[in-house]
C-alpha cells in the first residue's frame, strides 16, 4: 500500500501556453486526468495527494473523481509542493510523481513497489541517448561517459519516514534539488536503486510535447 502525492503547482511557462500545462487537453482528456488514470486503477494506491496552486484548486477539484484524492497548497518551488505533500502522507510507502508525465505505466509502478520490497528508495531512469557535455560560457568544459549517464524521470518511491527525514534536512538548509531522490543521496546514508522506467514517459515541458 503507498501514497502518491502528484505535483500539479507549477505555471507550465516553458510550454508557452497561459494557462498551466495540467489542463492541455490531448483527444479530450486533460493532462492531469491522463497522470492520475494509473494510480487511480491502482487499488495499492491508498491515498492521492494532489498539490496544486491555491488559486486553481476548484478547476482540479471539477476533474477529480476519487475519493482517495485530497488537496494541499504548492509552493514556490517544486521541492516546496512535495514538502508540502509529505506533511499528508499516511502510508508507509510514498510515490512522488510530476503531474506532467501522463504517460506513467502501471508497469513502472509494480517494479518500484518490488524495488521498495528490499530498497527504501528508488526512481525510475532511461539511459541518456545523447552525448552530454558540460559547458561554461559557450565553451565546452568536459564531456561526461554517456554508459554511465541515467536520465532521472518520476515517479520516484520511498519509505515515508526516510524521504520526509531527507527532505526536512534539506529544507533547513535551503538545499535546492530538481528531484527527490537527491535529498536521500544528500542527506541520508540510504542508497537509491535505478529501476528502468520508458522513453515513453515523458515529460511535458516544452511546445514540442504537446503534440
Ligand atoms: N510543480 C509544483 N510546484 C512548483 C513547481 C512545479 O508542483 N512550485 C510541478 C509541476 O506542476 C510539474 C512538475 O512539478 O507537474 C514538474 O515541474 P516542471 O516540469 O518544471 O513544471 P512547471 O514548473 O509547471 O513548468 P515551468 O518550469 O516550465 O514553468
Ligand atoms: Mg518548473
Amino acid at each position: 500500500m503507498y501514497s502518491v502525492i502528484i505535483l500539479c503547482a507549477g505555471q507550465g511557462k516553458r510550454t508557452g501556453l497561459s494557462y498551466n500545462k495540467m489542463f492541455y487537453t490531448f483527444q479530450g482528456q486533460t493532462v492531469y486526468e491522463m497522470t492520475l488514470e494509473v494510480f487511480m486503477q491502482d487499488a495499492r494506491c491508498q491515498q492521492i495527494i494532489v498539490v496544486t496552486r491555491p488559486e486553481e484548486r476548484e478547476d482540479f477539484i471539477k476533474l477529480s473523481h476519487d475519493s482517495r484524492i485530497e488537496f494541499v497548497d504548492g509552493g514556490k518551488e517544486r521541492q516546496d509542493s512535495v514538502y508540502a505533500g509529505l506533511q499528508r502522507v499516511q502510508s508507509k510507502y510514498v510515490f512522488i510523481h510530476d503531474g506532467a508525465r501522463p504517460y506513467v505505466k502501471k508497469q513502472q509502478i509494480d517494479d518500484l513497489l518490488e524495488c521498495l520490497k528490499t530498497h527504501k528508495a528508488c526512481l525510475v531512469m532511461v539511459p541518456c541517448k545523447d552525448t552530454i557535455k558540460r559547458v561554461v560560457d559557450d565553451v565546452v568544459i568536459e564531456t561526461l561517459n554517456r554508459k554511465e549517464l541515467m536520465q532521472a524521470q518520476t515517479p520516484q518511491a520511498f519509505d515515508t519516514k526516510l524521504i520526509l527525514d531527507a527532505y526536512t534536512k534539506a529544507i533547513q538548509q535551503n538545499f535546492q534539488a530538481t528531484d527527490d531522490a537527491q535529498m536521500v543521496e544528500n542527506f541520508t546514508d540510504e542508497k537509491v536503486y535505478m529501476v528502468l522506467g520508458d522513453y515513453e514517459n515523458k515529460k511535458i515541458t516544452t511546445k514540442e510535447d504537446l503534440i
